[in-house]
């Protein structure tokens, strides 16, 4: 169904209003959070829920997060929260922070946790979007203002160019700062505390909180995070995941079709000087600045995932960081948008 076009809001309180209103009907609005854009629907109301699903082709066995402004928010509609959860919540809201809770007497439709015992929470570092949900004066349910598949929004034009006609409205406060994803923790069983997805906040920054997690056997029938197991920030064109210095990344100056190269700042800086001496090439280079460190990695992948399928480039050549604690979410992000991983030598 084709509906209007999307409205663009600003942050004033006037647009705020006006997105809080549309939110509290039923419809969706995107919202913005320090880590990427949200799509927005009251939590409380199992037909926006529903249409969350359809607009972003989700299967409906992929729970979603609820978005709350303030700690006593979850209590009222997931009942208490344990020690271990409360801990996490001091420590790192708002922030980029997802925690799984079990449910204990939940007032949200089961459409939201796709039927679970859990629930996902978080308290996004955004203080216009804190904002919207208190006006809301409900949680709001907030899965990546994506197409599924598609890589997840950095900035207020990806949501539209996803669903221009499909949602009524997204909140425009520019480019997101961290660019990836929330950490995911399940803390639903205290003994038993697991990360599901990396992300900014860094397992030992929460292990020094809550002590030293599980890293259990992997149960690849039924991952704990459903939405892991779903090919995930591809873009359109093919992406090789590359570790390696300059000398790695110099030959494919020399190959002869259209390709895109996304490296780190030192290496993007000795790429450049030595375009100058593959001019003779008649076939169009684009090369992407990833940034000095993994901070900027994250930050900017997602904007260069959805440049590329804009660029004549048959191929993506993306630097990838070899793993630690550090460079889990990059890392974690950059092989799933990949199709193959060339080791450095
Ligand atoms: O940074 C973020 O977390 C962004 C912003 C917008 O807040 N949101 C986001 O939502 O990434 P989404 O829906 O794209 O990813 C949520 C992930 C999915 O992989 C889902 O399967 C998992 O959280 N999840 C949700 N509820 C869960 C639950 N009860 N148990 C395990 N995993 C759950
Ligand atoms: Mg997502």
């Amino acid at each position: 169904m084709v509906g209007s076009q999307i409205q663009i809001f600003g942050t004033d309180d006037a647009s705020l209003n006006k997105a809080a209103k549309l939110l509290k009907s039923g419809e969706l609005v995107a919202f913005p959070t320090e880590t990427v854009y949200g799509l927005g629907a009251l939590a409380t109301d199992e037909r926006a829920v529903l249409k969350v699903f359809e607009a972003k082709g989700r299967p409906s066995d992929n729970p979603l997060i609820v978005t709350v402004s303030s700690v006593e928010m979850v209590e009222k509609f997931v009942g208490p929260i344990n020690s271990s959860g409360k801990a996490l919540m001091d420590a790192f809201w708002p922030g980029s922070l997802t925690l799984i809770l079990p449910i204990a007497t939940s007032c949200l439709p089961n459409v939201v946790s796709a039927g679970l015992k859990t629930v996902a929470v978080r308290m996004p570092d955004n203080a216009v979007t804190r904002k919207l949900i208190e006006l809301v004066g409900q949680p709001i349910v907030g899965p990546s203002a994506n197409i599924s598949g598609r890589p997840s929004p950095t900035k207020a034009e990806h949501v539209e160019s996803d669903f221009r006609y499909r949602i009524a409205g997204v909140i425009d406060d520019g480019t997101t700062p961290v660019g990836i994803e929330s950490t995911i923790v399940d803390v639903s069983d205290e003994d038993n505390i697991t990360v599901l997805r990396p992300g900014d906040i860094r397992e030992e920054q929460i292990a020094q909180v809550v002590g030293p997690l599980s890293h259990g056997p992997v149960d690849t029938e039924k991952p704990k995070a459903p939405g892991m197991k779903y090919r995930h920030y591809a873009p359109l064109v093919p992406v090789v995941a590359k570790n390696g210095g300059v000398e790695d990344f110099l030959p494919y100056l020399e190959v002869d079709y259209p390709l895109a190269i996304a490296v780190p700042s030192t290496i993007y800086r000795a790429l450049e000087d030595d375009i100058a001496d593959h001019m003779n090439m008649d076939r169009e280079l684009v090369l992407y600045d990833l940034g000095e460190d993994v901070k900027d990695f994250q930050h900017r992948l997602y904007g260069i995932l959805r440049d590329v399928d804009e660029t004549p480039a048959k191929e993506l050549i993306l630097y990838v960081p070899l793993e630690s604690d550090e460079t889990a979410g990059y890392l974690n992000r950059a092989l799933k948008a990949s199709s193959s991983f060339e080791d450095g030598l």
